[in-house]
């Protein structure tokens, strides 16, 4: 029965997604928790390639019929009393050869059929196998949330015998412990690790973000770095040594400085979600703050160490300090032409704003690359190298691409797409919020505009009517240098309320001197991972009567 087990559970949960999509029945999947199962009867598997793919392994192996009637005995059974497994049985199931289990709590899951799923890649997942994810989950808190307990559910096959579900052989040590103490006007994404948005009041008040709100991105816990003893290794040529070089070393470098923008690739992810679920952290308009950046060039640092443009196209890969339980580190690549290029102003940087980077911005060394996506601005920088690829981390390979709205994560492949670099123009309003009520008479629209790759924000439209009309706003902010508009434009609009409106639709779109403008809507640019949401911007307002 085993066998037979292992053998159909493939294509029984194919079949089980399939029946789920098609006739939005509750199918009770192997799982004991029936909740999950009619509350989410698609939950991202609604995909047709593999539902019907699915049906046909499952044909072939059985027949339709007596695979249905084993489900429903196997449904049945594990409602009724779950199979119980001991700790150490569960250890030795740790391959696709024994099967991938874990556990969670009191629960056992195979979860052989998501490890290639798993939005943090196959190798994240493995590394639980056999065993609980309780400590991975401390690392990952992101993981703590119903709906992934749900998707969870759905591989359910038993539970751990009374005398293994002693929980205290599963407790860790918080590896968040010594993360920094945050500002509380910050809005939190997430703790553990943590993420939070500029809140929107404060964001468009100072053109240039005040450090402790501006936004903050983390994947892992914050290291606590010496600088005393703090080293970056700049890997040279081959044949060539490397440098190691000390703060003080990097300080010896022309001190170059310059206003940049950082904007995280799932801001206004928010609005996507509104269209379809999406994976990520569910930022609003406040993942994008504005700061004076000082430090080295990387051009600068580059030479020194040997390096030269290359004919072939070559990449300059960073990497973090900061690192998972394997010692995998944060990591990101950008193409070595941007990277040696003096124009481009990529930094090194120890200073933002006049002050020493904070902890979670990167102490005491981050890179900054202007007009480029944040994610390649890796901190608490640890190693530069040039090599003949991108880097190879899952943020360079596995996330922070875009896809067509018709992929989903049963077709997508990420090597098929780029990685973002230079980000599209963006816009959004600050001011007023959504839902607020504004006096009749006049109103004033403030907000953000900024194109990435040192295109400049060239003007901003505002509509009051949902559209059918526009204003022009006024640009505020540093005068942008051609090609090298790191910097975003704030803006304001003063304008006259129609007379008798109860309600304004407010929208802004931003246009660059590429003309790059906006796209009025989300759902054409839906994708999975939920980046490069920069439609239109809408807020509904009440009049006051
Ligand atoms: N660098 C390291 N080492 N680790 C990280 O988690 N997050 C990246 C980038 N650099 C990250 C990193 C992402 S996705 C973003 S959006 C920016 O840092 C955020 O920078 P900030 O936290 O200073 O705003």
């Amino acid at each position: 029965m085993l066998l037979l087990h292992r053998a159909v559970v493939p294509g029984l949960r194919q079949a089980c997604r399939l029946k789920s999509t098609a006739s939005q029945l509750c199918i009770r999947a192997c799982s004991t928790n029936d909740s999950f199962q009619s509350q989410h009867p698609s939950l991202a598997f609604t995909g047709d390639h593999s539902s019907t793919r699915g049906w046909r392994v499952v044909g072939t192996l059985l027949g339709l019929g007596a695979v249905l009637a084993y489900h429903d005995h196997r449904c049945k059974a594990a409602q009724k009393s779950p199979r119980i497994y001991t700790r150490k049985e569960v250890s030795t199931h740790c391959s696709p050869e024994t099967r991938i289990w874990v556990t969670l709590g009191n629960e056992v899951f195979d979860v052989t059929e998501f490890v290639e799923l798993h939005p943090g890649g196959p190798a994240k997942l493995m590394l639980a196998a056999g065993g609980p994810l309780e400590p991975f989950w401390a690392l990952y808190a992101v993981h703590n949330q119903s709906h992934v307990r749900e998707l969870l559910a759905e591989y359910k096959i038993g539970e751990l015998s009374p005398e293994d579900k002693a929980p205290s052989t599963l407790k860790t040590s918080d590896p968040y412990a010594n993360d920094p103490v945050r500002h509380p006007a910050l809005k939190v994404n997430s703790q553990r690790p943590y993420n939070a948005e500029s809140p929107p009041g404060l964001l468009t008040d100072n053109y240039i973000t005040p450090n402790p709100i501006f936004f903050t991105r983390n994947h892992l816990p914050v290291p606590d770095l010496d600088p005393a003893t703090y080293r970056l290794n700049v890997v040279g040529p081959s044949g060539r040594k490397s440098l190691s070089l000390s703060l003080a070393d990097l300080r010896k470098f022309p001190k170059h400085e310059i206003t940049a923008t950082l904007q995280c690739a799932g801001n206004r992810r928010s609005e996507m979600t509104q269209v379809k679920e999406v994976r990520g952290l569910d930022w609003n308009t406040g993942a994008i703050s504005t700061a004076r950046w000082a430090g080295a060039r990387l051009c600068d640092v580059l030479a020194k160490a040997g390096h030269r443009l290359s004919e072939s196209e070559s990449h300059v890969c960073f990497e973090g300090l900061d690192s998972d339980p394997t010692g995998t580190a944060y990591g990101a690549s950008i193409p070595l032409a941007r990277a040696m290029n003096p124009e481009a102003e990529v930094l090194l940087a120890y200073e933002m704003n006049g002050q020493p980077l904070s902890r979670d911005h990167g102490f005491p060394v981050r890179v900054v690359v202007p007009g480029v996506v944040a994610a390649r601005h890796v901190k608490w920088l640890g190693k530069v190298s040039v090599e003949p690829q991108e880097s190879f981390s899952h943020w360079q390979r596995r996330d922070y691409k875009g896809f067509s709205p018709s992929v989903d994560w049963n077709n997508v492949d990420f090597d098929s797409a780029p990685s973002i670099q230079e980000l599209p123009i963006q816009s959004a309003i600050t001011e007023p919020q959504e839902g607020a009520t504004v006096e009749s008479g006049e109103v004033t629209v403030k907000g953000y505009a900024w194109s990435g790759g040192g295109r400049a924000v060239i003007r901003v439209d505002v509509s009051l009517d949902g559209g059918l009309t526009w204003q022009t706003a006024e640009l505020d902010g540093e005068e942008q240098r051609p090609r090298k508009a790191w910097a975003w434009r704030l803006w304001q609009l003063q304008a006259t309320v129609p007379p008798g409106k109860k309600e304004l639709n407010i929208i802004c779109k931003a246009v660059d001197d590429s003309y790059n403008v906006q796209p009025d809507t989300v759902a054409p640019i839906w994708n999975l991972r939920g980046v490069l949401s920069n439609a239109w911007h809408r807020v509904r307002v009440h009049v006051a009567p």
